[in-house]
């Protein structure tokens, strides 16, 4: 546990855990198969640029991210590798994209024109396209796909002249111009039968347009497309169903998150912590919080802590929630403020300002998992750990690997 002196609250990053949990994902996928780390939403609420300096020495193949300013902050961060921007852009952000060296992901043919005109009319710099195989949110559609690829390929110069143009200048090696395809699954991470069949249907509709795409490719000399479609639950969940893809994408499970069931459990790498800053021993009937939701039974101890819905505490965890001090569990009580929350000490006795509260994680020989906390607040883990805000400081630890 950090011991953050002068901290109200603040978020704990073990860098260590989260290069383990890659090295796991990568076990479990195999060294033919490269890893782009989510980076998006400031690594999942974490801290990109610690995320990538820790996941650096296991040399991605780039980073992904889900807005241009997110791909620029990394590139003025001094990241090098590729950076790939994995959600439709507006066409301003195009050239914005264009300037700082970043992929953009393509989802019809007015951003495959937008990004030439960017480009001044050339089509060399790096592109991805999106293929819609049922999540509806972006992405050419996949049975069109006999309909729109020439389309592009010839917008690009793929075939005639712009072959040999494309090849005088060597950017017919692969890495320039149209560079991959991908789809996102839906249910991945869903339980049972419905997670699996839509997951294999949505990677049979994604192979089907490749089998249609590969020929279009060939035919046009255009070299042979990066092709990936597993997050995190993909990756973890169906790694046979990875065969002829060159890349996955995980994000959750790198940062602790679990990935639904029958996938291992990643390591922790976060906890959340919070001092007491009040102690008050209080009658029977005392009424707390705002709405008064809870009055004491009796005799009992109140510790309030410095942490609330204005640091991303999630509000649903008002009077069912828990936190743990010294390893053991308080029932949260009473409303969830923005800057307080109030749990019931009554059985550790008294407590001393100052002491450490965990909301997630580990607290001498007991845990509360960020899973735990999502479900109790009717979210998902994701949720909360973006959701947690910037006036936490967040407190990394290990991120030189060489540290010990
Ligand atoms: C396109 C894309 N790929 C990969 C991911 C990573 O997903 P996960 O965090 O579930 O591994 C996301 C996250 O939402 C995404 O939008």
């Amino acid at each position: 546990m950090s011991t953050e002196p002068t901290a109200r609250a603040w978020v704990e990053i073990d860098a260590r855990a989260l290069r383990r949990n890659l090295q796991r994902l990568r076990a479990e996928v195999g060294d033919q198969v490269a890893l782009i780390p989510m980076v998006k939403a400031d690594a999942y609420g974490l801290g990109a640029s610690e995320a990538v300096r820790a996941l650096e020495p296991e040399a991605p193949a780039g980073w992904g991210v889900a807005t241009v300013d997110e791909g620029l902050a990394l590139r003025a961060m001094g990241v090098v590798r590729p950076i790939y921007v994995f959600a439709p852009v507006t066409h301003v952000d195009l050239s914005r994209a264009l300037r700082g060296g970043l992929i953009p992901t393509l989802s019809n043919l007015h951003d495959v024109d937008a990004w030439i005109q960017a480009q001044g009319g050339s089509s060399e710099a790096p592109f991805s396209v999106e293929i819609d195989t049922g999540m509806g949110r972006a992405g050419f559609p996949a049975a069109g796909v006999a309909a729109w690829a020439p389309q592009i390929l010839a917008r690009i110069g793929a075939t005639g002249p712009g072959v040999a143009a494309v090849g005088a200048t060597g950017s017919a090696s692969r890495g320039l111009g149209w560079l991959g395809v991908f789809t996102h699954l839906h249910s991945a991470d869903e339980p049972g039968l419905k997670g699996s069949a839509t997951v294999h249907s949505q990677i049979s509709t994604f192979r089907a347009a490749l089998a249609v795409l590969d020929p279009l490719c060939v035919e046009a000399r255009h070299p042979r497309l990066h092709r990936h479609f597993a997050n995190s639950a993909a990756a973890m969940r169906f790694p046979e169903a990875l065969q002829e893809m060159d890349a996955v994408r995980p994000g959750i499970f790198l940062y602790g998150g679990g990935v639904g069931e029958g996938a291992p459990e990643p390591e922790a790498v976060v906890a959340v912590r919070a001092r007491v800053i009040r102690v008050a021993k209080v009658p029977p009937g005392t009424p707390l919080g705002y709405g008064s939701t809870y009055q004491s039974q009796g005799q009992e101890t109140w510790a309030t802590l410095g942490i609330g819905y204005g640091d991303g505490v999630p509000r649903a965890l008002s009077n069912r929630g828990s936190v743990l001090v010294r390893g053991v569990r308080l029932p949260i009580i009473g409303r969830i403020s923005m800057d307080v929350t109030v749990v019931d000490s009554s059985e550790l006795g008294p407590l001393e300002v100052g002491e450490v509260a965990t909301l997630v994680g580990a607290s001498e020989r007991n845990r509360i998992a960020l899973s735990e906390v999502a479900e109790q607040a009717g979210t998902i883990h994701y949720e909360v750990l973006t959701g947690l805000t910037r006036r936490l400081p967040r407190v990394w630890s290990h991120v030189d690997s060489a540290e010990s």
